[in-house]
């Protein structure tokens, strides 16, 4: 079961995302609809101030901290799911990881087939220092590239890659459809775009199964993550792609994230 402070927040997550203005009519929990109000509407404010003031990507030392957090067994077992997923739509060929963070997907990748081409980019300097070192240490700089650069104007020629991936960054985007749009320009025609984040509506059983699987505080790290920038609903999530080059796409669930699939037709 997930805490009454999480479902509240993903109901929060979700009203914000759907560009809902009425996020203090229904806070939840068991307070005084007085209270609630003043609460809910501290909070939102709090959201929204957060919201103006935020950069694109996660600055330091927001950085330091998700660098750390990442390099948790937690983590490591999502980004082994993750990697396993994407290499099912191929084990070879050149991979482009957005939003790529400490580059723990991509070192990981490497680890399941030494077959990949892989790159990395981020938008955050401080976040491809992170990436760059890390895969410093694990002795792969020669084999991983990691350059600095926006989901919106990517610095790569067209058709240069045969899968795109991005975990846990969508919601990030300030211009999401811009950033599908790249995506689909540098994939290769007949490529797949795979496109993982968290959604606000997360079926209960996946929540129950991820507690299960990981604990109590693999939810809570998802609620803290969601409170500045929230989640698209899964439906939300599935609809980008239509105003986008791809046009249609589908969303399926692996493990808790929900992954985009969108592919580049060969014509
Ligand atoms: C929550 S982290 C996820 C990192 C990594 N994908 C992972 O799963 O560990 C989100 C990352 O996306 C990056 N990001 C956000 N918006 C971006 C954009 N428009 N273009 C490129 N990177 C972006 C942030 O700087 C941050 O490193």
């Amino acid at each position: 079961m997930t805490s009454p402070v999480i479902r509240r927040s993903l109901r929060l997550a979700q009203r914000d995302r759907r560009g809902g203005s009425d996020s203090l009519a229904d806070g939840g929990g068991d307070a005084s609809p007085g209270n609630r109000a003043g609460f809910m509407a501290g909070l939102s404010l709090i959201r929204r101030l957060i919201k103006v003031f935020h950069p694109e990507g996660i600055p330091w030392p927001g950085t330091t901290f998700y660098n750390t957090i990442s390099s948790t067994g937690i983590f490591q077992r999502n980004y082994e799911l993750v990697a396993s997923d994407i290499i099912s739509y191929g084990s070879e060929g050149s991979i482009l990881d957005i939003g790529t963070g400490p580059g723990r997907l991509l070192i990981e990748l490497h680890r399941q087939s030494l077959m990949l081409r892989l790159t990395g980019i981020d938008v955050s300097s401080s976040m491809v220092s992170k990436a760059r070192k890390n895969i410093a240490d694990a002795g792969l700089s020669c084999e991983i590239k990691v350059e600095e650069g926006n989901a919106s104007h990517m610095p790569f020629d067209d058709g240069s890659f045969d899968i795109v991936v991005s975990t846990g960054t969508i919601h990030h985007w300030k211009d999401p459809v811009a950033g599908l749009n790249e995506v689909y320009r540098v994939l290769k025609k007949g490529g797949y775009a795979l496109m993982y984040d968290i959604v606000s509506d997360t079926p209960a059983s996946v929540l129950k199964e991820t507690a299960r699987q990981f604990g109590r505080l693999k939810i809570m790290l998802l609620w803290l993550h969601a409170f500045e920038e929230p989640f698209y609903s899964q439906k939300a999530f599935g609809l980008l792609a239509q105003p986008s080059l791809f046009r249609k796409g589908e969303t399926r669930f692996m493990g808790v994230l929900c992954c985009l699939i969108l592919k580049k037709e060969a014509e």
